[in-house]
């Protein structure tokens, strides 16, 4: 009969301990009794109770001592049990009980879990990051005047981003038509999303800006203004964003995966970035209509001035349009010719603070009064740069009396150290002022007035303005010899 080799590897730890505390007592037991039986009783042999006591004492002893190691394995196993159920929870994987004993396993569980928390470290340090960004960047839209369009798709992004999903979008609703209209949306896949309109009630946005309660499930990402040529089942989580108790607008998120579903963590998270939003939102349409106010009543200011003035009727607008065109034929983009405009209707709105006698004198200044002239630029800046729109504005009106060769003021700035814009608007009021009658002197012809250009070339006027606006003139020239 062949001899089989117990294998103890597999056994449970508990009857490893027992064998092995059962083999290491066995034989220092034997050798006390033979010891004692040798030794010590004869000596003893009248006291037969003594014997009885020896043996059953150390029967006893060793019990004890099984039983306190019994028990300190006991615990040794629950510990590995919990381990093992904290390690399926986190990583749903069962453990192969198999694969050596307890305590390899115990080993083997901890440094899985070592492993797992590591990564939700470095999870939570890339979220924390996230969202220490995204405050940052709400904070920055909160006080900002202008450009929240770039601030707000950044914050989507990073909003998406921190909460693991692939799109997501911002919608608003435009107050006249009652529906909401996408302002900003981002894909992970950098896919263009087709933004769409969507009454209230409509889709999961509708629903929500209707209702005013947040919305965490399951839809397609259409019904949160989305549309990316895919009809499928996505997880949503949508809340509103609310000033007060007034809706604004709603904001969304979307993660391809239904399994991936958002969590009331992840609605608390939003909801809270939401109310911000909201917040910088609302402070933005806030700066505007003050911004709006305030220009509109500069705009009635600067056209008072001109009211005074019988002979300077409408010049405003007509440097604003001369200014327009030469920036035009300058090569300019779309914000210079807007500032430009506006330029050219502020442009003498300091003129409000010159005394009417000064004003609307019909004969020439004396030296003093002129100096008192000479400070409406200045005036008009002081008026234009509480408006931050206007910043840039009122930075021409402060030059627009400079001159190229540094003979204007009030800085008396040369050649390229006035503003482009401010040499322009220079080039274009001089024109404008020579080809209306003034109280002092008849309008000159436009003939006489670009000869008068030509001559101020490199003086008064920059040279690249002034044949900017001469090609200007020769067009219109030429278009009217068309039309007659
Ligand atoms: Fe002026």
């Amino acid at each position: 009969m062949p001899i089989r080799v117990v294998s103890l590897k597999d056994e449970r730890l508990d009857r490893k301990v027992t064998l092995a505390f059962g083999f290491l007592s066995f034989i220092p037991l034997l050798l006390i009794m033979w010891a004692f039986i040798q030794f010590v009783f004869p000596y003893i042999r009248e006291s037969q109770g003594t014997l009885t006591f020896f043996i059953i004492g150390s029967i006893v002893s060793i019990m004890v001592g099984y039983f306190v190691l019994k028990r300190t394995i006991g615990s040794v196993m629950e510990v590995v049990h919990q381990a093992r159920v904290v390690a399926r929870r986190q990583g749903g994987e069962a453990h192969d009980p198999g694969e050596g004993d307890e305590i390899s396993e115990l080993a083997r569980t901890f440094h899985r879990i070592n492993q797992e928390l590591e990564h939700k470290i470095t999870e939570l340090e890339s979220s924390r990051t996230l969202i220490k960004r995204l405050l940052s960047q709400i904070g920055t839209a909160i006080v900002s005047y202008e450009g929240i369009d770039n601030l707000l798709a950044l914050i989507m992004e990073n909003t998406a981003v921190a909460l693991g999903a692939e799109q997501g979008s911002l919608m608003l609703i435009d107050g006249e038509k009652q529906e909401l209209e996408v302002k900003t949306s981002w894909s992970s896949h950098r896919e263009s999303l087709t933004a769409q309109r969507m009454k209230l009630g409509e889709g999961i946005a509708g629903s929500v800006a209707k209702e005013h309660q947040p919305i965490r499930g399951t839809g397609s990402s259409s019904s949160v203004g989305l549309v990316n040529g895919r009809v499928k089942e996505e997880a949503i989580l949508c809340v509103p964003l609310m000033i007060r108790d007034t809706v604004i607008g709603v904001v969304s998120v979307v993660r391809e995966e239904t399994a991936r579903q958002f969590t009331e963590d992840d609605e608390s998270l939003l909801a809270n970035i939401g109310s911000q939003i909201a917040v910088a939102i609302e402070n933005y349409r806030l700066n505007l209509d003050v911004e709006r106010t305030y220009l509109e009543t500069i705009t009635a200011l600067a056209m008072a001035v001109e009211a005074k003035d019988p002979y300077s009727a409408g010049h405003s607008k007509r440097v604003g349009a001369y200014a327009v065109q030469i920036a035009e034929a300058m090569g300019a983009d779309e914000t210079t010719k807007k500032m430009l405009r506006e330029g050219g209707l502020l442009h003498d709105v300091g003129k409000i603070g010159i005394r009417d006698d000064i004003l609307l004198k019909a004969s020439e200044l004396t030296p003093e009064e002129t100096q008192i002239m000479h400070q409406h630029p200045v005036i008009g800046e002081a008026i234009l740069k509480p408006v931050r729109s206007l910043s840039k504005v009122a930075d021409l009106v402060r030059h627009h009396h400079e001159q190229f060769d540094g003979s204007g003021y009030p800085y008396g700035l040369k050649g390229e150290a006035i503003p482009l814009e401010a040499r322009i608007l220079t080039v274009a009021d001089t024109y404008d002022s020579m080809v209306t009658d003034r109280p002092y002197r008849k309008r000159l012809s436009c003939e006489e007035a670009v000869d008068e250009l030509r001559r101020g070339c490199g003086k008064q006027f920059d040279p690249q303005v002034v044949d900017a606006f001469l090609r200007v003139l020769a067009e219109k020239r030429e278009r009217a010899s068309h039309a007659v």
